[in-house]
């Protein structure tokens, strides 16, 4: 501790002097962090948590991760600040890397422009969709998130986010997801045929639909995230080639928000090389910096953003291109490249996959788990297949609250719930994980369930 003051002094100053309208207060009695590595972090009061979702997929690459660290040392050493007037060595390099690999997987070329955080570069995507194709309305799937400032709440699905302020003339028109364990229509996977995704386009078909004519449509781009961050939903293959094309042949654009599934979450750079999806415009942030300095950054087509469309002014913040959020990025790209995430993730993810299978056939709470990459999902419901309500968040809260054991160490857990009834576990663990990490966080994992399963059935 470096200011010598005691926990319950800090907890009053947060009864007193914090605004609650930030995320922290979703438990009762958050943790005080103290230090963190790699998967780890230890706090004030002498409990250490293994984090499975680090930092909602913001530290991808584990904490403190030596190599970016170093780099954005020689950065603080060297150019910590300059005006976003100019340009700087770092910025450049990290601009052309990104727009190549983009290139290498899409054959399109495109450029980048950057700021400070996920919802800014929503907010640019946006100008680029008004800009060029002269219309404000937007589609998005329900279940996604893009943000949380006035403009991107309309795009953000959860209602409970905007009922406090006002109307949203350009709320976004949204479309169900293909949320198969609780699927928006009563289908089941095995013979569903996409009805979800065929009712997307099929909603294009009619005047009467409300969306488009013949000749026309209200919207100038679909939002997507190709797994949706609530609930690390896993669309099955072939979901977007039912609607995406039509969308395509109406002129709407794509705009694929890799916010938090990109940065090899998946296993792969971009979530939607899963898909065979070619979007139109991409945003990262989040492990774009591993969490460090923000940084995020909106790619778009050449056409859509060339200088002479997307003129000087068009976009942006003071912190915008930060030099220790560009040498963040740039070291943090560079690290990731130099992993071959593409052969080494596989294996991990099938034991860890094959980890949660087991405790799904241990646990009647859990109705369904499923995982793309390092991406991974728990979800509990009744015998009779009903989403458990909270169950998610309640496992959140024992994870974080109570002691577990493993090999002798007393350790607790950072769990995510998610679904859209709070009924799912959403975990991200970072992609330098151990066998012997796994095989610990799964061990501890169990303890958790076997907690809540426990407490589920007392209620
Ligand atoms: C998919 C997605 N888009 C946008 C955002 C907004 O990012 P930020 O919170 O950095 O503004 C998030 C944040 O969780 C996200 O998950």
């Amino acid at each position: 501790m470096l200011n010598n003051v005691s926990v319950e002094r800090l907890r009053e100053i947060d009864q007193k002097y914090l605004s609650w309208g930030d995320t922290v207060h979703y438990q009762e009695r958050p943790i005080i962090a103290d230090h963190c590595h790699g998967e780890l972090i230890h706090d004030l009061e002498g409990n250490t948590y293994i984090d499975t979702q680090m930092w909602h997929s913001s530290c991808n690459f584990g904490y403190r991760n030596p190599t970016i660290e170093q780099a954005c040392r020689k950065q603080f050493e060297k150019l910590p600040q300059i005006s976003g007037d100019f340009l700087h060595e770092e910025k450049l390099l990290l601009a052309e890397k990104v727009c190549q690999a983009i290139y290498e997987r899409t054959g399109i070329k495109g450029r980048i422009s950057f700021n400070v955080s996920g919802t800014l570069v929503v907010e640019d995507a946006l100008k680029i969709v008004r800009q060029n194709t002269g219309r404000n309305r937007v589609a998005t799937m329900m279940g996604g998130y893009h943000g949380r400032s006035l403009t991107v709440s309309g795009l953000s699905s959860s209602h409970r986010y905007r009922q406090y302020y006002g109307e949203f003339a350009d709320r976004a028109i949204m479309f169900p997801f293909a949320k198969c364990d609780q699927c928006f229509y009563d289908k089941n996977r095995e013979d569903c045929g996409l009805y979800c995704g065929k009712m997307i386009a099929r909603s294009l078909e009619s005047d009467f639909y409300g969306i488009s004519s013949h000749d026309s449509n209200e919207i100038g781009a679909i939002f997507l995230e190709m797994c949706q961050g609530r609930g690390y939903t896993i669309p099955p293959k072939g979901f977007y080639d039912e609607f995406v094309p039509e969308m395509r042949r109406r002129g709407i654009l794509i705009v694929d928000d890799e916010i938090q599934v990109g940065m090899y979450r998946t296993g792969k750079l971009f979530a939607f090389e899963h898909y065979g999806v070619v979007p139109d415009i991409i945003t990262l942030s989040k492990s774009f910096t591993n969490g460090l300095n923000p940084l995020s950054m909106v790619w778009a087509r050449e056409e859509l953003v060339s200088p002479s469309v997307f003129t000087p002014g068009h976009a942006h913040s003071n912190f915008a291109n930060h030099p220790l959020g560009t040498s963040a990025a740039l070291a943090t790209w560079d690290y990731m490249m130099e992993q071959d995430y593409e052969n080494t993730l596989p294996e991990k993810a099938k034991r860890y996959l094959a980890g949660l299978k087991k405790l799904k056939d241990k646990y009647a709470c859990i109705h369904h788990v499923d995982g793309l990459g390092m991406l991974f999902n728990i979800s509990f419901a009744d015998a009779m297949g009903k989403p458990i309500e909270n169950a998610g968040k309640y496992a959140v809260t024992l994870a974080q609250d109570e002691d577990y054991f493993y090999a002798g160490q007393r350790l607790r857990m950072v769990l995510n719930s998610g679904g859209y009834w709070n009924e799912s576990l959403k975990l991200a663990p970072y992609l330098d994980i151990t066998y012997q990490e796994i095989d610990r966080t799964l061990s501890v994992l169990d303890q958790v369930i076997a907690n809540l399963h426990k407490k589920l059935e007392n209620k």
